[in-house]
């Protein structure tokens, strides 16, 4: 850094689109929509000539959106023109694979991995995801997303892990382990970010970018803590969020970027802006007057790098020598950005090998993993019998719906993938079911879920005829290359939580025929519809299941697979109900709706089997560890049936009298425990005191002498429960 000019660190603060996606955006955006648009790109008065140009003078440090490895070696090979040869570090939306790609595996996203509850396989994903960035040129994931899911109707569900902190947290971390693997020190590696800090996540209205006003308790206490969880596992960057946390924008909150998560929790790595949210100061929260003063506010509170585009370097640069920024700020950041480079082996070899591209990405191995995680994630909502589908002779299964041959399984940070790299709902049935007796079709359905009209739920019911079962695939689409045709995804919220269009008047229209009809969901969000809880005979929540999704879910719907995911969030039975969530505090349905209920549809956690446990044994005591007093829990499992399955035992706790209201129950631990038919197993857990803080009256972070209810079982709903109480004799402050 000694031989970098000003200039020269403040550019290793800048960074661009790739040219090609720039190229993309469409050019005949306004400069109102390129400014609210996330996604589209375009610099106004720039040509690519002159960026290229800005790279050879050592002026921009970083690029995103670099969707191949051609594009990546050729800037690259500019930077390499530049005076110190600093190479360049691309980060990229590789939020369940490297899909932003073509040809590359596309695991099941966010919100369906985490049904899985497995820390191996989130761990696993991001592994496999580092090796496929490396290999097309990317060394920075934007990932993992650790926002703590509260309010269903915001675009972005499929995006997260849900809404426990403690599991958003926990998969988090699996996942920064599996991108960084420690030191993030190879070319095997890449550097992770968690985002969006904070609290984006519960919108006032649901709607993307609107405001957060929250209590600092419930701020700590909920959104915060997977942010913890993520710089103690060393995450390297940080994402800030578009919104306002209690007045001040994210992007300028010195408070929380520096006071908090650089000084209390330790962070060691560096932050970069969101999507022009350094403009947005300005030009939306109208908290500065010019950008050069954005630009003041959110560098002095803590923001490293600026996404996306000119005029950056300049102000920072104005700010430095008038004295309103000092040199030794820009020093910080670019040591940060530095460190990262010469960590990934950068300097070493900034070049990637074209012709080994093919095949390090959508490998053998990748596609098992992706094929195992949409396996353990999809979750069986109904059952009365009759899944799953067994041998038979000649019957029929006619599959349809809007996504029932479509790559809307993917989900959302995915550009157009490869037909033949994508099982599709019935290239998945045809694959398998005539193997066990069955004549499997396609009636090819309106993909655009949303513009169903009547013909098309006509032709829907008389094709079902002479068929003995339907497989029918709703949902929605949160396809990216598909932006005016989704139905969920970034910028997409909605003021309902139901299914998109008449998707259901379709699904009653063919429950009418008689024909026996399994319902398949293919979406990132928790569905509202209680009608199709009550009155249809098997639903499967399928999430957004990847690449390899059709097969997974005909393995299950044809038995070559146990079902065992389970809900990370809760499904409403309306939209009426928000917020719901499982840990609640104790006074939030003291009363009752006029009308209708104020459970839920389906509970977190909740999830059904081809097997049936049973819960048992429920042992628990206190130990004094050296490094930190633990409970210890144990509990017995029997598996009722022969078929063997795995279920995923959730153990919650309760502080039973505190000096502040607590919830009800908070998630503490989970497990996914594999049985035999018939088989029993005593399953241990050791769980840290300190899994049971909170903030008291003083927002001293605490656990209170008292008793302490556990709770084990097989979903969040207290039917599902069996409970022990322990008594804590004394006081723990962290
Ligand atoms: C978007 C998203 C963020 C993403 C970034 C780069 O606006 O908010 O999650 O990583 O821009 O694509």
């Amino acid at each position: 850094m000694a031989r970098m000019s000003l200039e020269e660190k403040i550019g290793q603060m800048c960074q661009f689109v790739g040219f090609n996606y720039l190229s993309q955006s469409s050019a005949e955006m306004s400069a109102e929509e390129v400014l609210n648009s996330d996604s589209d790109a375009r610099y106004e008065d720039l040509q690519v000539k002159d960026i290229a140009q800005m790279v050879v003078d050592g002026k921009i440090g970083s690029f995103l959106h670099v969707l191949s490895a051609e594009e990546a070696n050729q800037l690259q090979s500019l930077a390499q023109k530049s005076r110190l040869k600093i190479p360049l570090l691309i980060g990229i939306d590789a939020i369940h694979g490297n899909a932003m790609v073509t040809g590359t595996t596309v695991y099941p996203s966010p919100i369906t991995m985490a049904a899985s509850f497995s820390n191996e396989l989130a761990y696993r994903i991001a592994r496999e995801t580092a090796l496929e960035m490396r290999a097309t040129g990317s060394h920075w994931a934007f990932s993992p997303n650790v926002d703590v899911l509260r309010d269903p109707r915001w675009g972005r569900v499929g995006e997260t892990f849900g809404e426990d902190p403690f599991l958003v947290g926990s998969l988090g971390k699996s996942m920064i382990e599996g991108y960084q693997m420690e030191d993030f020190t190879g070319s095997d590696k890449v550097i992770a970010c968690a985002k969006h800090l904070v609290a984006g996540s519960e919108p006032s209205n649901g709607l993307n970018v609107s405001e957060m006003d929250v209590s600092d308790r419930t701020l700590r206490e909920i959104f915060m803590k997977p942010f913890k969880t993520a710089v103690d596992a060393g995450v390297f960057t940080l994402m800030a969020a578009h919104n306002e946390v209690n007045g001040i924008p994210a992007h300028m909150h010195k408070e929380i970027m520096t006071d908090i998560v650089r000084e209390e929790y330790g962070f060691k790595g560096f932050y970069v802006s969101d999507w022009l949210d350094i403009e947005r100061l300005e030009l939306l929260h109208n908290v500065a007057a010019d950008f050069k003063e954005a630009v003041l506010l959110s560098v002095d509170a803590g923001i490293d790098m600026h996404m996306h585009g000119p005029h950056f370097l300049e102000a920072v640069q104005a700010l430095v020598t008038s004295g309103d920024l000092p040199e030794a700020r820009v020093d910080a950041a670019c040591a940060k950005i530095l460190e990262a480079k010469f960590r990934l082996g950068l300097f070493e070899q900034p070049f990637v090998e074209i012709d080994a591209v093919e095949d390090r990405i959508f490998t053998e191995a990748h596609r098992a993993t992706a094929l195992e995680a949409a396996r353990q994630s999809i979750i069986l909502l109904e059952n009365d019998g009759l899944l799953p589908l067994t041998k038979s002779s000649k019957k029929r299964i006619l599959v349809t719906g809007p996504n029932a041959n479509t790559h809307t399984q993917l989900g959302d940070w995915v550009m157009n993938q490869p037909s033949d790299k994508v099982i599709t709902v019935f290239e998945g049935m045809q694959a398998l079911a005539p193997k066990m007796g069955y004549d499997v079709d396609l009636h090819a359905f309106n993909p655009r879920a949303a513009l169903i009209e009547d013909a098309d739920i006509e032709q829907a019911v008389q094709a079902v005829h002479g068929y003995d079962y339907i497989v029918l695939a709703v949902g929605d689409n949160s396809l990216r290359y598909q932006w005016k045709e989704r139905t969920a995804g970034e910028n997409l919220a909605r003021s309902d939580i139901n299914l998109v269009g008449r998707q259901l008047d379709l699904v009653q229209a063919l429950h009418r025929t008689g024909v026996p009809l399994v319902l398949v969901y293919l979406s990132g969000k928790p569905l509202a519809e209680p009608w199709i809880a009550e009155n249809l005979s098997a639903v499967i929540a399928a999430g957004e299941p990847g690449s390899m999704g059709g097969q997974a879910i005909a393995e299950i719907i044809m038995g070559e697979v146990n079902p065992s995911g389970k809900t990370p969030l809760t499904t409403p039975r309306s939209v009426g109900q928000l917020r719901m969530v499982y840990n609640h505090k104790p006074s939030q349905y003291a009363k009752q709706y006029a009308f209708g209920a104020t459970t839920p549809l389906y509970p977190f956690g909740y999830g059904l089997s081809y097997s049936d446990f049973e819960y048992s044994d429920l042992e628990i005591g206190k130990v004094e560890l050296e490094e930190s007093d633990a409970i210890r829990l144990s509990v017995k499992i029997e598996n009722k049936t022969a078929i063997e399955g795995t279920e995923i035992v959730q153990v919650y706790f309760r502080d039973q009298v505190s000096s502040v209201t607590r919830p009800v129950k908070e998630l503490v631990a989970y497990r996914r425990v594999d049985l035999a038919g018939n088989e029993t197993e005593t399953v241990h857990f050791e769980i840290p005191v300190e899994r049971l803080a909170f903030y008291d009256l003083k927002m001293q972070r605490c656990v209170e002498p008292g008793a302490f209810e556990f709770m084990v079982g097989a979903s969040s709903d207290d039917s599902d429960l069996i409970r022990k109480s322990i008594h804590l004799d004394k006081r723990y402050d962290f």
